[in-house]
């Protein structure tokens, strides 16, 4: 291949920059965008290419949009006042201000708050607050075991690997930490086994109680469940998929973790998603929305019982709640409170799906689905066997939405849309617009009626 002409930029990432998960020749072929600015909705590549971000970045961190000033200067204020106080014993006022505001937004007694940098960190602490909750409690101190979920993703560090099941990370890092199981998600369009859908709540709750007793109860620390799983894309649960889900660990005294890394803090149209169906998790993993992506932050929030039974949480890190990344969640949640962004983004969520499930009608769209500004397009070379598409015909898709200004996710077998909570309705109708079109062209290219 011919890289002379390779801009210097991307030159420099060939020779010195590591890509997560993209390889050298992704690089040369263009795959992986080199940014330079955003500003609102929109996002410049390093060649002056401006593109719609209906993704809030490929990690969907970036729930405000770009360049928000009220964020940004919320950090400088609190670098000039007070930047980095230390850990354990000494702790920034904005670092405990924010663990009070966020036992004030979650749900019920979720109302004691340890923070990290990420949300892999805050599934380690989430794991950690389980065990150690037991060791304590001292009706199961040997429960060390976390069960989770086919198709899960709860991180890259060792502990939240080892409860992640997508993008192909965990199995050159093992053997990991061992203690975890995982059991079949509650997937509604590609059924686990080919299920009816009707059956897959049940049959998923009963797994779980089967894996429990199967594993013995008395090993077993948690369950851990994204509330909307990623795992080709935005996996609503059956509705009383939680409910008996949280009855099943009331029974073996096993805590019930939500990760809301990715739909905590407003992503689908609730501060916390186990609002939309009325359960209260023991502990709760977040990070992303938690400070818009301004500043890396994540947290492990557990419930008033857990708190009182820990005579210490056995755990530290040097920049954990950084004074920077806590008043960067600060001002992002007052930003959202002000601007009402919570009612906005369920308001066009709703206003998003209904436009996108016109796409249905298209040949090769199996399935829309999606809650709050979480939605995805699922698709399929035939609507009866459910088959995926060949090999790269999604990834070409999203590039295509790319190259007419529109930056959407592949998401496994689907395209995925988590815009920023200020997204304008013309917005999502250019970006639903501008899908149909690449479908249609894509559906007549494999010559698929
Ligand atoms: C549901 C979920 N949990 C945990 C993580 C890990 O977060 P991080 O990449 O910040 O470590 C992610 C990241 O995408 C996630 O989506």
């Amino acid at each position: 291949m011919d890289i002379s002409n390779i801009d210097p930029v991307t030159r420099e990432a060939l020779d010195h920059f590591v890509f997560p998960l993209v390889s050298k020749s992704d690089v040369l072929g263009g795959d992986p965008v080199i940014f330079k600015s955003g500003k609102g909705m929109h996002i410049t590549d390093i060649s002056g290419n401006s593109y719609l971000d209906m993704l809030s970045t490929n990690t969907r961190a970036s729930s405000l949009g770009f360049a928000n000033e009220y964020v940004a200067k919320a950090v400088y204020d609190q670098m000039m006042e007070l930047h980095y106080a230390g850990t354990f014993a000494h702790v920034a006022d904005v670092t405990v201000r924010l663990a009070a505001k966020i036992a004030e937004l979650a749900p019920g007694d979720l109302t004691a708050t340890t923070f990290g940098g990420s949300g892999s960190e805050a599934n380690e602490n989430s794991f950690k607050f389980a065990r150690e909750y037991h060791v304590h409690k001292g009706d199961k101190p040997r429960a060390r075991k976390i069960i989770s979920r086919w198709d899960a993703y709860h991180g890259a560090t060792m502990g939240s690997i080892g409860a992640t099941d997508i993008l192909g990370t965990r199995p050159i890092s093992e053997p990991g930490v061992p203690g975890h199981r995982r059991i079949p998600a509650p997937f509604l369009y590609r059924t686990p086994f080919n299920m009816d859908p009707s059956e897959v709540c049940d049959f998923c709750v009963d797994y779980l109680e089967q894996e429990i007793l199967h594993e013995d109860p008395s090993l077993i620390a948690a369950f851990i469940a994204e509330p909307v799983m990623q795992g080709d894309g935005a996996q609503v649960p059956p509705d009383d998929y939680f409910k008996k889900v949280r009855a099943i660990c009331d029974k073996y005294d096993v805590l019930l973790i939500a990760d809301e890394v990715i739909t905590g803090f407003g992503r689908t149209g609730k501060w916390f998603a186990m609002e939309h169906w009325g359960v209260q998790a023991d502990v709760m993993s977040t990070a992303k929305a938690i400070s818009g992506g301004y500043v890396p932050l994540g947290a492990s929030t557990v419930t008033q019982k857990i708190a009182d039974v820990l005579p210490i949480f056995s755990h530290l890190q040097t920049y954990q709640g950084h004074p920077a990344a806590c008043a960067a969640s600060l001002a992002t949640i007052n930003y959202i409170e002000q601007h009402d962004l919570i009612t906005k983004g369920a308001e066009n969520g709703t206003y998003f799906l209904d436009k996108l499930q016109r796409l249905r009608d298209l040949p090769i769209v199996g399935d829309v689905r999606g809650l709050g500004m979480w939605t995805c397009v699922d698709f399929t070379r035939d609507k009866k066997t459910k088959q995926p598409l060949e090999e790269g015909s999604v990834k070409r898709m999203v590039r295509r939405c790319l190259e007419q200004g529109v930056l959407l996710g592949e998401e496994g077998t689907a395209i995925e849309m988590s815009p920023p909570y200020i997204a304008s309705r013309d917005e999502l109708d250019k970006c639903v617009d501008t899908l149909e079109k690449v479908i249609i062209a894509e559906a007549k290219e494999q010559g698929i009626k």
